[in-house]
């Protein structure tokens, strides 16, 4: 017996992003997977039909044709209400559903008895890391955010000595230091650039100087404490928030890039910069908030938007690995082809639903919302 996966095209609205790569189907097809792609759904990717069915896949024209007898689904982005109706009953679903703010979707799923799988809550534990698509997209936009934030920025960002004269290196700050924040530092490193950073976990600052990269923060008592044993960042108190406010304030109007990556899992993202400190800022400098979609770390970013706010421009981009979507989908299909090889044993879908990473990731099952972080209270 064979296990048929269906991957869809994104319907959300902008999403480049594709869930299974030319590759992705070759490796499923190893391992006893059948794969049927709807048509067109990696063009975005830069992926075409041809290239998934010379790599083994059957390219479906039709939702409905792609999802015939489904017995498990890929996705990026949780799926539509037209692709739930669609979907064999039973079928496991494995995508980025976003659950803490989507509730809508997980209902959809649980009423049509599907067994989904959000990515995002895959645990962080070694034999997980493949699987973790919270590292692989966030390396990713980590490093485009310093393209998007190059790109915005009307100087250059290596120091240049030229017979016209010198270019000075420009001064790039990122603030959050997470996957994200440290591509952001590496990236801006190698494109020359003089690179400070922070966090309020203790842990970051020998991360940032083996980047090559200056430290700063207020490293008080709350700050040795401010690391959760999940790996975490703590809500800081509002005094710490005050002096670190005023920390950054000093080195902020001297910054000509700023990227802003900070989140508190489970909460509206950090607000780390003031429209005040905005305002001190010299003329042609830019902020790039990757943390807009959760309600942003630099006041007045607006989601999807570059905003001019006085000195300083700054950019909104929505889902940011989008804008790199051939390699961002080329990690995100291998983390959801090592996912998938969890819960198949002897060639038939047998997920065990007790095993750590499914027991952790599993948010619909039977009908039912059943992870307990989810579950209507
Ligand atoms: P995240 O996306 O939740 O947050 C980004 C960064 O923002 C974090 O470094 C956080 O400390 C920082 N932040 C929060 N509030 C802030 C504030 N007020 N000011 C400045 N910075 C603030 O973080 P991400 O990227 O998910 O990483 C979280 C942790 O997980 C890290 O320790 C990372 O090394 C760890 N990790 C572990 C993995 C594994 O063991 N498999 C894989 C990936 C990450």
């Amino acid at each position: 017996m064979t296990v048929r996966v269906a991957v869809t095209q994104e319907r959300h609205a902008d999403e480049t992003r594709v869930a299974v790569t030319p590759e992705a189907v070759k490796k499923l097809i190893a391992a006893g997977f059948e794969v049927a792609v709807e048509a067109g759904a990696g063009a975005a990717a830069s992926y075409p039909d041809a290239d998934y069915a010379a790599a083994g896949a059957e390219v479906a024209n039709t939702l409905a044709a792609t999802l015939k007898d489904a017995q498990v689904l890929f996705k990026v982005r949780a799926p539509s209400p037209e692709e739930i109706a669609a979907l064999p009953s039973g079928a496991i679903v494995m995508a980025m559903l976003n659950p803490y703010q989507d509730k809508a979707s997980l209902k959809a799923l649980a009423e049509a008895g599907a067994t989904a799988f959000a990515m995002e809550l895959v645990p962080r534990i070694t034999r997980a890391q493949v699987m973790d698509v919270l590292s692989s997209q966030a390396n990713l936009a980590g490093y485009r955010a310093v393209i998007e934030g190059a790109q915005a920025y009307g100087r250059a960002l290596p120091m240049m000595m030229t017979a016209a004269g010198t270019i000075a290196a420009a001064k790039v700050f990122v603030m959050g230091v997470g996957v994200a924040g440290l591509q952001a530092i590496a990236t801006a490193r190698r494109l020359g650039a003089v690179v400070t950073a922070t966090d309020v976990r203790p842990a970051t600052k020998e991360q940032v100087e083996s980047l090559g990269a200056k430290f700063l923060a207020v490293e008080d008592e709350e700050f040795k404490d401010a690391q959760t044993a999940g790996g975490y960042a703590k809500q800081m108190s509002p005094e710490y928030q005050a002096k670190q406010a005023a920390l950054v304030s000093e080195h902020i109007r001297k910054q000509d890039i700023v990227i802003t990556t900070a989140l508190i899992p489970g909460r509206p993202a950090p607000r780390l910069v003031s429209a005040e400190q905005v305002a001190s800022m010299r003329t042609g400098s830019v902020l790039v908030d990757l943390a807009v979609e959760q309600g942003g770390n630099v006041e007045g970013a607006r989601l999807g938007e570059v905003v001019q706010a006085g000195p300083a421009k700054i950019v909104g981009i929505a889902n940011m690995p989008g804008r790199i979507a051939a390699d961002a989908s080329a990690l995100y299909a291998r983390n959801l082809t090592a996912f998938a090889g969890l819960l198949v044993k002897d060639g038939a879908l047998q997920p065990d639903l007790e095993d750590e990473i499914l027991k952790a990731s599993l948010v619909t099952h039977g009908g039912q919302i059943v992870h307990p972080a989810l579950k209507e209270g």
